[in-house]
C-alpha cells in the first residue's frame, strides 16, 4: 500500500546554483509538506553508504564523488501517493529525458548533477529518511 511520504535531496549543482528557493516552491506548489529538513554536506563515506544499493554500478564512483562535493538538502515530503507524486514531479533521471515543466527539466544539467533525489519506493522513503533522521516518530 502507497504510503504519504517520500525522501528527497537537492544535489550540489541545484544547492550551488542557487536553485534551492526555486526547486522548494515547486515542491510546496505540487502539494508536498516539507516534515523535515536538513542543509548539510555528506563524507565521502555517508554518500557511499547512502547510494550502497548502487555500488556494482559503473557509474558507482562518479556518484559518490559527485554527491560528497558540495552543499545538500535532504527532506522528507508528506503527500497522498507521495512517492510516485513526487517522481513525477522530478522527472526522468537524465534531464534530456525528462518532461517540460519537471523539476529535472528546470534545472538539471546532467544524468549524475540531476538537480533531485526521489526515493523510488515506500520502503526506500522510510530507509532514506531514516539516514538523515532520527526519531522519525517526533515529525
Ligand atoms: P538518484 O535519483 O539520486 O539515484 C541514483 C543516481 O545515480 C541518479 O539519481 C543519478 O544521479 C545517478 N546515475 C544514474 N545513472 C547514471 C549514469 N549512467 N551515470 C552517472 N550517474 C548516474
Amino acid at each position: 500500500m502507497a504510503t504519504n511520504r517520500t525522501f528527497t535531496m537537492i544535489k550540489p549543482d541545484a544547492t550551488g546554483n542557487g536553485y534551492i528557493g526555486g526547486i522548494l516552491k515547486m515542491i510546496n506548489e505540487a502539494g508536498f509538506r516539507i516534515v523535515a529538513m536538513k542543509y548539510t554536506k555528506l563524507t565521502k563515506e555517508a554518500a557511499g553508504a547512502f547510494y550502497e544499493v548502487h555500488k556494482e554500478r559503473p557509474f558507482y564512483g562518479e556518484l559518490v564523488d559527485y554527491m560528497s562535493s558540495g552543499t545538500i538538502v535532504a527532506a522528507i515530503l508528506e503527500k497522498e501517493n507521495a512517492v510516485a507524486d513526487f517522481r513525477k514531479l522530478i522527472g526522468a533521471t537524465d534531464p534530456t529525458k525528462a518532461d517540460e515543466g519537471t523539476i529535472r527539466k528546470i534545472y538539471a544539467k546532467s544524468i549524475s548533477a540531476n538537480a533531485v533525489h526521489g526515493s523510488d519506493s515506500d520502503e526506500n522513503a522510510a530507509i532514506e529518511g531514516n539516514f538523515f533522521f532520527s526519531n522519525l516518530e517526533r515529525f
